[in-house]
């Protein structure tokens, strides 16, 4: 991609930026989200930050890596929140979760719970561009047996269809928390018996930019019903009142399988299991997520057997995992990317791209993941839009989301309507994204 279109962005600025604020999450074996809401080791966030930080210091990138695989369960989970220095003033602490002595648990104090693995994926990134030698070898053969189980987890204890599409029992499992797409799905639940809890998110972030109370009680429900099961797999499969298949954490997972497919090819191992999952997925992806009427993809309630027709970014995630055909990713375009009603700049945005389809009546501008725009998921966009070879798209959006670190700081994420940075301020996994956009956009 040229670099003349990126003329008027300081990515000098921006990388020192992103340096400072990866330094002030730094824990040492970990780095915190942001400094005062999140502080402990969260899944996909460390996965960026782990590619932030390879920018400066390959082996600090590593050690991010291991810390977050050290906190795997035995049943080859990798959990979503990992507490490496015990209880802070974060809720859930970690005893709320009971994880602790599970046979199938793990030996770091975590959550009960995990987050879309886009680790693999990143992990081939680091290894391209910054570690192609023995040395990097050496740390992805250390590396690889922890994330092909994650990986066979997801494929099987995970599946509960015969589709092999992984449920997620919980919307902190999609990292997308409050999106309309499952509050829909929870609206149906009735929480009973609810454990006392005092939610501790609203201390630094407005609350009118966080998960409403209806939202969070079932999130706290959830976890309930989780730890009564001691978190067998098996039981929340055939039980457990939220079970969802999420468009976009499938295809994070079906990126990240064609990852450790290179992977694995790159260290001489064998690739049979994941050229299995790639087909699978393939052949029931469309047919489970692909709504033609709407031209959208939908997310799946499993215990309802039926789609949950709400439309948010996720919908784009597809094109990021080269899961959609040319005239689906031309129609997904059109009728809602570039449409000024759903997320294209209009009279009530100017940012892109809304998490939430500003149509949804649940679009709400400022709060969490019902409209804000998060680095994340322009992240996955631009690169779907270039695997699709929407070069002038891509390039859009990439001057859309430097607009925004550069002028409003690196924050969890922003209005889409006058792009005031909203949620955690100096936040790591922004910090982390901002450097590799910094890079396409030097070209
Ligand atoms: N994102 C969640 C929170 O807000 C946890 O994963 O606390």
């Amino acid at each position: 991609m040229s670099s003349q279109p990126f003329g008027k962005f300081n990515l000098d600025a921006l990388r020192a930026e992103a340096y400072r604020v990866l330094q002030l999450n730094n824990r040492g074996e970990f780095t915190t989200p942001s400094p005062y809401q999140y502080p402990h080791q969260w899944n996909w966030d460390a996965a960026f930050m782990a590619l932030g930080w390879a920018h400066f210091d390959l082996a600090r990138a590593r050690t991010e890596i291991r810390s977050l695989l050290r906190a795997q369960w035995r049943n080859g989970m990798v959990p979503h929140i990992i507490y490496h220095h015990g209880a802070s003033d974060y809720f859930p602490p970690p005893e709320f979760w009971q994880t602790q002595n599970l046979a199938h648990g793990g030996d770091v104090l975590s959550s009960g719970l995990t987050q879309p693995p886009v680790l693999a994926s990143i992990v081939r990134r680091i290894y391209e561009r910054f570690s192609h030698d023995a040395d990097g070898k050496n740390f992805l053969r250390e590396i690889f047996p922890r994330i092909l189980n994650w990986h066979r987890w997801l494929h099987t204890a995970r599946a509960a269809d015969g589709t092999g599409l992984p449920c997620l029992i919980h919307p902190w499992e999609s990292g997308t928390d409050n999106s309309p797409r499952w509050l829909a799905v929870l609206d149906n639940i009735e929480p009973f018996d609810l454990p006392a809890y005092t939610r501790r998110d609203m201390t630094h972030v407005h609350p009118d930019e966080r998960p409403r109370p209806q939202d969070y009680e079932r999130f706290v429900f959830l976890i309930d019903r989780g730890r009564r099961v001691g978190w067998d797999d098996a039981h929340i499969l055939r039980e457990h009142p939220f079970l969802v298949q999420d468009v976009m954490f499938c295809a994070i997972l079906h990126q990240a399988d064609q990852d450790l497919l290179f992977l694995a090819d790159a260290l001489g191992e064998a690739t049979n299991e994941m050229e299995e999952w790639l087909e699978t997925t393939r052949e029931v992806f469309n047919a489970r997520f692909w709504h033609d009427e709407r031209g959208l993809y939908l997310d799946y309630d499993v215990r309802a057997a039926a789609p949950i027709f709400v439309n948010t970014c996720a919908t784009f995630a597809p094109l990021y995992a080269g899961l959609g055909s040319r005239a689906q990713a031309e129609r997904l375009l059109q009728a809602h990317y570039d449409n000024p009603r759903e997320y294209a700049p209009g009279d009530d945005s100017t940012y892109r791209v809304p998490s939430t389809a500003k149509t949804e009546p649940a679009y709400a501008p400022r709060r969490y993941w019902c409209g804000p725009v998060w680095m994340m998921t322009n992240w996955l966009m631009i690169h779907g839009l270039q695997r699709y070879g929407f070069h002038a798209q891509a390039r859009e959006l990439l001057a859309s989301s430097l607009e925004l670190l550069d002028g409003r700081g690196l924050r969890e994420y922003y209005d889409p309507h006058d792009g005031a940075g909203l949620g955690g301020k100096d936040f790591a996994w922004t910090a982390g994204l901002a450097l590799d956009l910094a890079e396409i956009a030097a070209g």
